[in-house]
């Protein structure tokens, strides 16, 4: 039995942070480390597909999926039953000591509903675990030091991922020194274009760039990986334009360069295909998963080349609890129920895009309106003309949202784009109803700014 609480919502009964909230934010801050910071306030009691209620008796509508991983809703009762079934057999027992059925299915699936000829996977707890696994494993195919990755990018909290990351704050400061071998690139970002130039007339010079720092001194011939998010997440939702990826792949090709596709945001229906990379012609020759992969259990996967995963020696990989049994049942469920959500994707990237393009319309910090499928998401800036980055009434427009009763998630290099994650299964009304809470939060705090 799957229990169900029927919640409906957006609800406010007592304006949030309420009492019992609060009590558990004076908690957190005596028994938890300051490097936790809480984005928004309100302990949560419950959630049940597109909302949450917190113990003060709030239910929210949630557009941030628990930050891109409950692409399907909150606790879908399919997905519930199936990891209760698994705990009913056996919690863990370690795939490195017996095998068993869940993580033998979970690679099966993987090889089929991945892009391109990705028949091995390794599975892992976290996106980050899978990040550091994959280079490793790109590591012993090529036999070459350099790692590369995008000023930008995003790909978790281990030393290696946060020395594949430009934002020195909050990610980097004050851990260092990080991991060598690594070189930053400018990622094709069109709003704020590296090289000041304009797409399509720019002839993608960004990735010719990158063709350079490949062939030349110091790390000619001696580029291991290129890491790379199809569309960047944490760095703002930035899509890159078309054509860039076919560019990159060829690039890579040439150089003997393993590319790593790190679909752990993107992944899982979040763009409006299974996997965001889909939408160039160009296939990966790693595809890193996470989050979305087993809605909330936690688990991160790496699915490769044959010829790639077979490279590391026996032994060399593994880990404890890495494609535990009840994540991986959860996964399974994942698969069959994102692929009913998918055509969900069309609706509610025509309703938000719709509201987006209103509001840059009509509201002069709305910079910039950007994303794919379900992932969408806006820049927002002090005037169109200096693009200059507001961060400050990017987290107001976020907590006035709260105090309504839906919660957004911000991202970005500068902390100023509004980033959308609503579950993939949402009815059109609520996704309205989500949008014009947005919408009054975003015109009354400009306002309030004085923008
Ligand atoms: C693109 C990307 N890669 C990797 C990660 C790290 O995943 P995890 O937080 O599960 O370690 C994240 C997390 O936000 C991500 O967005």
């Amino acid at each position: 039995m799957v229990k169900s609480y029927n919640l409906k919502g957006p609800k406010i009964v007592v304006e949030p942070p309420g009492p019992k909230s609060r009590n558990a934010l004076a908690r957190k801050e005596k028994y938890i480390t300051n490097g936790i910071k809480i984005g928004l306030p309100a302990e949560l009691d419950v959630a049940e597909g597109p909302f949450m209620r917190d113990v003060d008796g709030n239910v929210y509508l949630d557009f941030t999926a628990g930050i891109g991983v409950h692409n399907c809703g909150h606790r879908p009762a399919a997905m519930v039953k199936a990891c209760q079934d698994q705990l009913d057999k056996f919690i863990h027992i370690c795939f490195m000591v017996s095998p068993y059925e869940s993580y033998l299915r979970l690679a099966e699936e993987m090889s089929k509903i991945c892009p391109g000829n990705l028949t091995k996977s390794i599975f892992l707890n976290s996106g980050s675990e899978a990040i550091e696994n994959a280079v490793k494993i790109a590591r012993a195919y090529t036999k070459k030091k350099w790692i590369l990755s995008y000023k930008t990018a995003f790909h978790g909290r281990t030393f290696l991922d946060i020395s594949l990351t430009g934002k020195e704050k909050p990610y980097r400061e004050g851990f260092g020194p990080l991991v060598p071998y690594i070189q930053l690139l400018d990622y094709a970002n069109c709003y704020r274009c590296p090289l000041c130039l304009e797409y399509p007339s720019c002839n993608l010079a960004c990735a010719d760039t990158i063709r350079t720092i490949m062939e030349t001194s110091p790390l000619q011939g001696d580029v291991c990986t290129l890491v790379g998010e199809p569309v960047q997440g944490e760095g703002g939702f930035i899509p890159p334009p078309p054509g860039y990826w076919e560019k990159i792949r060829k690039i890579c090709d040439d150089n003997g360069v393993v590319f790593i596709d790190d679909e752990v945001q993107t992944g899982f229906g979040r763009t409006g295909k299974m996997f965001a990379i889909e939408h160039w012609k160009c296939n990966p020759d790693m595809l890193v998963s996470g989050k979305g992969l087993s809605l909330g259990m936690p688990l991160g996967g790496v699915t490769g080349k044959d010829e790639i995963m077979s490279a590391p020696g026996p032994a060399s990989l593994g880990g404890t609890f890495g494609g535990n049994p009840v994540c991986c049942a959860g996964a399974l469920e994942s698969i069959k129920l994102t692929k009913k959500a998918l055509p969900n994707t069309k609706m509610i990237n025509k309703v938000e895009l719709k509201r987006l393009k209103e509001w840059k319309e009509d509201v002069e910090v709305v910079g910039d309106v950007r994303g794919l499928g379900a992932m969408l998401g806006m820049e927002l800036v002090k005037t169109r003309k200096g693009k200059e980055p507001v961060p400050e009434l990017t987290r107001n427009i976020q907590l006035n949202c709260f105090k309504k009763g839906l919660y957004i998630l911000t991202a970005g290099t500068y902390s100023n784009v509004i980033r959308l994650h609503p579950p993939l299964i949402i009815k059109q009304n609520l996704l309205e109803k989500g949008l014009d809470i947005l919408e009054s939060a975003l015109k009354e705090e400009t306002k309030k700014a004085g923008l």
